[in-house]
């Protein structure tokens, strides 16, 4: 990223080392803020909650919370931090992120690389910037030997700090990031996570994150499990598995979730079905290859409430966030809607 540094500097140093670069910078304010007020449009109301606009940081972007204050300076509507497991862990072993510059993607398989609950939530609870959403991703460590403790754990731990909590039951990178991919197990940890005393007192939104990889068949049931469990709300999606076949990078083949561009259609299809499938019950944060403005106004179109993004910043760096306002305020007046909830779903209809 970034453009205070340069992304073509950035992009000459190992993908690792240059995202950590830049979220120093970021974390010191060494990067360009963007305090243009938000057109009114723009403005979303969810989960008792007010986003100035809809565009969102996907969760990775900042795993460990350390540029908080300094990512929401970017002109986001919110963000999302984490994934935060219980305890630290190291991740998997490097190299584990690649920039396929050709395809505009990102592959990673970090493994939930975390510096854990306590450090997090410390430097959450430490943030200034209290006058846009924060969301949390959880994740459970990957040799727990009780996943569902360990969410119910995180649950506990910052319902009463941040604004929405995302349950990642589709992580692609650990062994058993996706156990609960299967509808009786999500109802058994859905049953737990609602329960957390936290959570009932602070009323906090429970989100769960969903993979673009599901058949038609299983999404529906998780869908459809998730919505009795009492979710809140879904993020559709994370990264794939997939490979598309046209893919140009020298870096196609690596294992680990692609991210960017080629997931775009994917994730896209995927939020669309859910969007179907929920009926208007909870909203949908839509995230998955967003670019452009025309991007983010066709997942709102199919049916996100808020839009996220992560891999598109490493290639066009934070100024992307303002042109995909200003550009959506505009394709939103233009095609004659007076308020941004108008526009969700707008394709179904
Ligand atoms: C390097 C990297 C790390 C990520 N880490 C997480 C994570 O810890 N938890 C999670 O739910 N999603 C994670 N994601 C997925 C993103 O939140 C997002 O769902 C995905 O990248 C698609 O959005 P994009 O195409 O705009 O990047 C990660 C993505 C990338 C590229």
């Amino acid at each position: 990223m970034f453009a205070a540094l340069g992304t073509r500097l950035l992009h000459a140093l190992d993908p690792e080392t240059a995202h950590r670069i830049a979220l120093l910078a970021l974390a010191r304010g060494l990067v360009r803020r963007d305090a243009t007020p938000d057109p009114p449009i723009l403005a979303a109301h969810l989960w008792d909650r007010v986003f100035a606009n809809p565009i969102g940081l996907a969760a990775g972007f900042d795993k460990n919370g350390l540029a908080i204050d300094g990512a929401l300076a970017l002109g986001v509507g919110f963000a999302e931090i984490g994934g935060v497991t219980p305890r630290p862990q190291a991740g998997n072993p490097r190299p584990r992120l690649f920039r396929l510059s050709e395809d505009r993607a990102i592959i990673n398989r970090l493994g939930l690389n975390s510096d854990g609950a306590d450090p997090v939530a410390a430097r959450v609870t430490a943030r200034r910037r209290r006058d846009r959403p924060l969301g949390v991703n959880l994740a459970s460590n990957t040799d727990s030997t009780d996943p569902v403790e360990d969410f119910a754990q995180l649950v506990a731990r910052f319902a009463p700090i941040a604004d929405f909590l995302t349950v990642d039951i589709s992580c692609p990178n650990t062994r058993d990031g996706q156990q609960f991919l299967e509808p009786k197990a999500l109802a058994r940890l859905l049953a737990r996570l609602t329960a957390v005393p936290a959570r009932k007192r602070t009323a906090i939104p429970l989100l769960v994150k969903l993979s673009p990889d599901l058949e038609p068949e299983r999404l529906a049931r998780l869908v459809e499990t998730a919505l009795e469990g009492g979710v809140d709300g879904f993020v559709a999606t994370n990264t794939t598995r997939a490979r598309p076949s046209d893919l140009m990078s020298r870096h196609g083949a690596q294992a680990g979730g692609l991210s960017g561009r080629p997931l775009l259609a994917r994730s896209t299809a995927t939020l669309r079905e859910v969007y179907r499938l929920c009926q208007n019950r909870v909203p949908i944060i839509g995230v998955g290859g967003v670019a452009s403005a025309l991007d983010a106004y066709a997942k709102l179109r199919a049916g996100a409430s808020l839009v996220e993004l992560y891999s598109a910043l490493v290639y066009a760096g934070p100024g992307l966030i303002g042109r995909i306002k200003r550009e959506l305020a505009t394709m939103l007046e233009r095609d004659g809607f007076a308020t941004l909830a108008e526009a969700v779903g707008a394709d179904h209809r």
